[in-house]
């Protein structure tokens, strides 16, 4: 395994949140997405030090944005047990991916084996783990038939700043009906293979096709056929991105397919709120003194 990954990466950022209440100032949450825990696509050792590495930031929270297993569901019960170890002052919140979902038993065993160990699995839920100035939105997978966020997202008192975890970040695209102060997901392993200067392979090459001779596509990578329904926006395969209104962060996950990842290291993100305007409402000038606003990552 360790030849197909890289060592770990602990990404830190903070967000400013319109309406954030002043008490919430300074909440840590970590966030971990793309497990992939089938004995092939994790090591055991990544996932301690990924597990280490959250409890050493002490969170207030732990997110975990789906992709536990790969196909069987049957791994979960081991990640379970791992993943019990985790340590969030106000709870670990979970919604599941599209791999979690492989057959028609996996939605059932993979939530039962989280809640478990104490881990709350959301589906189309809106919870308050910090107190009625912050609310946690779970969706179901974007491919999901049940990926409805209108009924869920219209509960929500417009005043009420929101997270919501979706694991699919091309669901960012219907979200902008709705106000999102922050979209934490998953799911593209940010494009795993990076080309530095230029981005992840996928990325260019979705950007670069039109250049490429349409007859050549069904034999590329990325540009086959079945592509654009696993990732639409190759744009958004990493890092904190502006949709509309709304702000989404892609974590790069833990789990690795082939070939494996190069410059592409799997990832804990640690995130620190502020109450304050949002990174794209600020002039320049404020961008400027800002120094401890991370820019964004592309
Ligand atoms: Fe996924």
């Amino acid at each position: 395994m360790r030849i197909l990954s890289e060592p770990l990466s602990i990404e830190y950022l903070t967000i400013a949140i319109a309406q954030l209440p002043e008490t919430l100032r300074g909440l840590k949450l970590v966030h971990l997405t793309d497990f992939h825990y089938d004995g092939l696509l994790l090591s055991e050792k990544l996932l301690a030090e990924a597990i280490e590495a959250c409890n050493q930031v002490k969170p207030d929270l732990v997110v975990l944005t789906g992709d536990f297993v790969t196909s069987n569901p049957k791994p979960i019960r081991k990640l379970a047990q791992w993943l019990s170890r985790l340590q969030s002052r106000s709870g670990i919140y979970a919604v599941l991916g599209n791999h979690d979902l492989h057959f028609s038993r996996s939605k059932a065993e993979i939530s039962a084996a989280l809640t478990n160990v104490g881990i709350k699995v959301l589906w189309n839920q809106i919870v308050y783990p910090v107190g009625a100035g912050l609310a946690l939105v779970g969706l179901p997978d974007f491919w999901s038939s049940e990926f409805n966020p209108a009924p869920v997202m219209e509960q929500l008192e417009d005043t009420v700043p929101r997270i919501v975890l979706s694991h699919n970040p091309d669901s960012a695209e219907p979200l902008q009906q709705w106000r999102v102060d922050l979209q934490l997901s998953g799911h593209t392993h940010g494009g795993q293979v990076v080309i530095p200067g230029v981005g992840s392979v996928p990325s260019w090459l979705h950007a670069s096709r039109e250049k490429i001779p349409k007859f050549l596509w069904p034999w590329i990578p990325f540009l086959e056929a079945k592509w654009p329904r696993v990732v639409k926006h190759w744009q958004w395969s990493q890092g904190l991105h502006q949709v509309g209104s709304n702000h989404l962060y892609v974590n790069r996950g833990l789990g690795t397919f082939p070939p494996g990842r190069w410059h592409c290291p799997p990832e804990v993100t640690v995130i620190t709120l502020e109450p304050g305007v949002p990174f794209h409402q600020k002039s320049f000038t404020q961008m400027q003194d800002d120094t401890h606003q991370k820019p964004l990552l592309s």
